[in-house]
């Protein structure tokens, strides 16, 4: 089973990577270097997290060497536009300090202060990929994306830009399946990645998934993982605990039957416990 995947422009990703949403400080910090010391290369984080400084300290600290590593951030709402968004990735870049970024999101498809319809949205996300096209360009980014889009944002996207997305992250998790965007995704060529893949935690206590795991020998949340894993999409499990970062990255040694997959799937009911981007033109 792979370890990595291969993204539109021939760069790879690790599969699996640690979400760092909601972690800040000194927790950040211990996370992050527990996870590169348990064999984690891939790290993502946003401007809105604000534990950019804390994880480019964590990284230098653990002595990994910067090739070795996959670090995504991404633009915040906050910061949309041509001018703003190059400034964020620049601000972005001096707080990590690690002199390049592997993949660089726009964070979320509308802009912060706008009304779901405004028109602008549209406007304010071209412009912004523009901004990450021209630092993809100059080599400060290895890849560029989007995050929170749906199959809509999507193709106004394809149908104005230069440079494709390579990546799409979204929520994702057994009630919240991405179906229909993931086949879109594959038909385009685009890496989904899943955020919250383990539904902000709510899902560690759904019966089905205890069941599965109770047979196979498995915690609740490397089910999750594995359904994740085999569904190709890459998963970004959020955890500042030790035990917990060791045990999510466990999950390569192990597979679900088709048959434990269609179960899976089959809890789908399109629940977002993180915001939904419906609705934003
Ligand atoms: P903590 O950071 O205290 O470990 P998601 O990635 O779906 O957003 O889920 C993150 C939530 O799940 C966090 O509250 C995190 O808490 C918790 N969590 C992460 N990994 C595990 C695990 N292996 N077992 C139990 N809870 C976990």
């Amino acid at each position: 089973f792979a370890t990595h995947l291969s993204l539109n422009n021939a760069v790879t990703i690790p599969r699996l990577g640690l979400g760092t949403h909601r972690s800040t400080g000194e927790d950040v910090k211990a996370a992050v270097l527990w996870a590169l010391q348990s064999g984690y290369r891939h790290i993502d984080t946003a401007s809105i997290y604000k534990n950019e400084t804390e994880i480019g300290q964590a990284v230098r600290d653990s002595g990994v060497a910067r090739e070795s590593l996959f670090i995504t951030s991404k633009v915040s709402p906050y910061e949309q536009g041509f001018e703003c968004a190059l400034a964020s990735v620049g601000n972005i870049l001096q707080r990590l300090d690690c002199g390049y970024l592997d993949l660089c999101l726009i964070h979320w498809p509308g802009a912060a202060k706008l009304k779901l319809q405004s028109e602008k949205n549209r406007e304010l996300r071209q412009e912004t990929w523009r901004a990450l096209e021209k630092l993809y360009d100059e080599r400060k980014c290895r890849a560029i994306g989007v995050s929170n889009f749906t199959v809509q944002h999507l193709e106004g996207l394809l149908s104005t830009c230069a440079i494709k997305p390579a990546v799409n992250q979204v929520e994702m998790h057994p009630y919240l399946t991405q179906a229909s965007l993931r086949d879109f995704c594959t038909q385009k060529d685009i890496v989904v990645e899943a955020y919250s893949p383990l539904g902000v935690g709510n899902l560690l206590t759904d019966p089905v998934v205890c069941e599965i795991a109770a047979r196979r020998q498995r915690t609740p949340a490397q089910i999750l993982l594995r359904w994740g894993l085999q569904q190709n999409v890459v998963v970004l499990p959020k955890s500042v605990k030790k035990e917990r970062i060791k045990e999510n990255i466990d999950v390569f040694g192990f597979s679900l039957s088709d048959e434990e997959m269609a179960t899976l799937n089959g809890l789908d009911r399109n629940h977002h416990f993180c915001w939904s981007p419906d609705g934003i033109l």
